[in-house]
């Protein structure tokens, strides 16, 4: 295609440059239009890009994931969810030195305030763990006023080990809280991972050490899940710090956005799916229901890949070395075959439906003993590292502005008002 575009209309003719892809949309505002000047409308974004990122790349046709310019299969390998984290918030993989002094920080700020415990307390116990963390990841730039000071960046960066730091303990205490357990704090002598599943399932005095091959498997999960460009997470917090928020108020947004079944809470609905399929056999009634509409088929489909999702593949590798300590899942077996029906199937063939990132994680969530209502709970701690790379990406930018979309209007024009006793 040439790098330039040229639009004529019968009173008007317009030449647009064609850059990275793309053309300056308040470039068409040169055209009139009968309903004023011309724009582009595109509900849930389908074909608009909001910013310029340097952090993840996809390539949804080829099923290419990058952090950085490091491909996925190749960190979910040999990174940890911290060098991960570096990597997404700096630019580069840490050096041995570099990842000691991150590793510090992030422990030194694994408490949260008391006021914290109480806030999560104050929940009904089965109100559900996305509540709970969303409102203690919210609740923090009150204890530390100077996230506020976006413009500040010791401020910026004080504040997202902060919340990184956080994020395991407000997750684990919102997982404790449901099951009316006493809350475990964090234990200086483990690391990121095994320190979360400590706070999680330590039931006595003496300390929870997991099975090394258990939180190798969550490691993987969370590298996996750490970030994915511009999600609707990620929009979320993005347009939240588009307003000059803070990191805690812009990562709250992102939790509630994750929260919907269509994004990052697919993962619960996966396993309530497997349930109500209930055997192999009824796979076939339960896919022709799919394509009479009647229901979708979880944690298949996505905005982006138009591939099989990379991060499914690890995920499923994984699901056997967590088996091996847990016993394998029985809806594993329904899973694998729905998979099989289902890329077999042109319904799903025509509309490039693979399985994503959540079709095989709650498997692994569930064998681990976590509740459903948890699974996305495990998806918004790892993505917290990513909120936080978005946040601070989207915050320095200076072609950035407050966002806000036009509308089509199809409502009233103007009219009188009527008196009561008229209507
Ligand atoms: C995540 O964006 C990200 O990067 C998200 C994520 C991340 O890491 O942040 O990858 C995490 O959210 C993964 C997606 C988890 N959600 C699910 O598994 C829920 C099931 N999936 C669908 O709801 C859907 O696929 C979406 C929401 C993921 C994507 O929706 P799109 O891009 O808006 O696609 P669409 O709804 O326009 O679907 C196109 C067609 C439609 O059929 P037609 O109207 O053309 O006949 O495909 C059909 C849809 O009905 N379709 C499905 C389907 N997904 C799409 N049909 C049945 N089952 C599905 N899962």
């Amino acid at each position: 295609m040439s790098d330039t575009l040229k639009i004529v209309t019968d009173s008007a003719e317009a030449e647009f440059a064609v850059t990275e892809g793309t053309i300056r949309a308040t470039e068409l505002r040169q055209f009139a239009t009968p309903d004023g000047p011309l724009a582009s409308f595109d509900p849930g974004f389908m074909n608009t890009a909001a910013c310029h990122s340097s952090i993840t790349y996809i390539d949804g046709d080829a099923g290419i994931l990058e952090y950085r310019g490091y491909p996925i299969d190749q960190l979910a390998a040999s990174a940890t969810h911290l060098e991960v984290a570096y990597l997404l918030l700096k630019g580069e993989l840490p050096n041995p030195t570099q990842l000691a002094e991150w590793e510090r920080q992030i422990m030194t700020h694994r408490f949260v305030h008391e006021n914290v415990r109480d806030l999560i307390h104050a929940f009904r116990y089965d109100a559900h763990p996305m509540a709970k963390l969303m409102s203690g990841v919210a609740s923090m730039h009150t204890f530390y006023p100077s996230a506020r000071r976006i413009e500040d960046p010791e401020a910026r960066d004080l504040n997202i080990v902060r919340l990184l730091a956080k994020i395991p303990t407000m997750a684990a205490w919102s997982y404790r809280h449901s099951i009316g357990r006493h809350f475990v704090y964090p234990n200086d002598e483990l690391g990121y991972v095994d320190n979360f599943l400590a706070m999680l399932f330590q039931s006595q005095q003496r300390v929870y050490r997991a099975d090394p091959r258990v939180s190798r498997a969550l490691e993987i999960l969370f590298v996996l899940h750490a970030d994915h460009e511009q999600n609707c997470s990620t929009n979320a917090v993005r347009a939240v710090a588009s307003a000059g928020n803070d990191v805690y108020t812009s990562a709250g947004a992102g939790i509630g956005a994750l929260f919907g079944p269509l994004h990052g809470g697919a993962n619960e609905a996966v396993l309530k799916m497997l349930r109500e399929i209930g055997t192999k056999d009824r796979i076939g009634e339960f896919i022709e229901g799919v394509k009479n509409g009647r229901a979708k088929l979880m944690g298949f489909g996505h905005r982006v890949y138009k591939n099989y999702d990379p991060r499914a593949k690890i995920i499923k590798g994984a699901c056997e070395d967590v088996f091996e300590v847990t016993g394998v899942n029985p809806l594993l077996e329904i899973a694998v075959e729905l998979e099989r029906i289902a890329l077999s199937d042109e319904y799903f063939a025509k509309r490039r439906l693979y399985p994503n990132v959540d079709f095989y994680s709650g498997l692994i969530y569930e064998a681990l003993k976590f509740p459903p209502e948890m699974f996305t709970v495990l998806f918004a701690v790892p993505r917290t590292a990513g909120w936080c790379a978005q946040w601070l990406e989207g915050t320095l930018d200076p072609e950035q502005k407050i966002m806000r979309p036009k509308q089509i209007y199809t409502g009233y024009r103007t009219r009188d008002f009527v008196p009561m006793d008229e209507r």
